[in-house]
């Protein structure tokens, strides 16, 4: 498993912003969640941001935590704990995930890393010559029970051989990707036993009376507690930070506040999220000493 770390700046965009189509989607996915909780589409936005550049940059990932009124660092966990972001460019036609955790290794994945340094580069994360292929090593994608395995994009092609591998990089490479068969590579049906099931055979009625649903006057409604919402006031979760890459101005200001006195824990140094206290280049507004931060 490899360091997920951003892209060295030479490859980061100085900005993003989601096209209109996705602007759009973007706004009635944060709807759908409930008033206070709406940095749950965090996950949703992030993978639209990478379908729409390839990658995610840090441009986006500030984009994202500013429209969420998240602190950076939050994005950027979610972002680099996930393998499926992509932290930096990856092959324009496929990027294949081969799973290299026990079941998967005990099955064969080594050979299919080996097809990948062959076929594609020596090394993960480097693409091919063309720019259309690259390939890493990532842990259990949860199709075990078929292994070895390999994700591309959203797919996942199972029960593969060396030999099947091949012919699958070779149709993305064609642009055929689309054609390929996904789930198992052989004659199984999802997860079943290979060549058909071998264990309760009968066939088996279920009592369904306990399944049935409840009245409604017995349904309670729950709201939804805090329990998975951070509540530190560290410098660093301070939504107002940014980073020299993409909001220059505004890094500089944080640091000269951050010489000035310290950021955290004080009710004077550690802003209101919701005061909105900088430009949209993220420069501080007129009036404040930090970004996000009324004087
Ligand atoms: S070990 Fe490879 S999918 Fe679980």
């Amino acid at each position: 498993m490899s360091v997920r770390r951003l892209a060295e700046d030479q490859f980061q965009p100085a900005a993003f912003a989601f096209t209109a189509e996705n602007a759009a989607w973007a706004e009635a996915t944060i709807r759908k969640y409930p008033e206070g909780r709406q940095q749950s589409a965090v996950i949703p936005l992030l993978m639209r941001a990478q379908e729409q550049d390839g990658w995610v940059t840090r441009a986006a990932i500030e984009f994202i935590a500013q429209k969420l009124a998240m602190p950076y660092i939050r994005v950027l966990e979610v972002a680099t704990f996930y393998t499926q972001f992509q932290l930096k460019p990856i092959g324009t036609k496929a990027h294949i995930q081969v799973c290299g955790t026990t079941p998967c290794m005990l099955r064969g994945s080594e050979a299919l890393m080996e097809v990948c340094k062959r076929k594609i580069h020596h090394e993960p994360f480097e693409r091919n010559e063309s720019g259309t292929l690259s390939w890493e090593e990532v842990e259990c994608q949860g199709a075990c029970v078929n292994a070895p395995m390999v994700m591309i994009f959203k797919d996942a092609y199972e029960d593969l051989t060396p030999e099947r591998l091949e012919e699958i990089i070779d149709a993305f490479e064609a642009g055929k990707g689309a054609e390929v068969k996904t789930g198992p590579q052989i004659d199984r049906h999802t997860s079943a036993p290979a060549g058909g099931p071998v264990t309760l055979l009968d066939e088996i009625r279920p009592v369904r009376s306990n399944l049935d649903p409840k009245p409604a006057e017995e349904a309670v409604s729950v709201p939804p507690g805090d329990a998975g919402r951070p509540k530190d006031t560290a410098a660093e979760t301070n939504p107002a930070v940014k980073t020299p890459v993409t909001a220059p101005a505004a890094a500089q200001a944080n640091a000269k506040a951050a010489e000035a006195g310290p950021l955290s824990g004080t009710e004077k140094s550690v802003p209101d999220p919701k005061a909105v206290g900088s430009t949209a280049e993220g420069a501080p507004a007129e009036g404040s000493d930090v970004a996000g931060t009324k004087k």
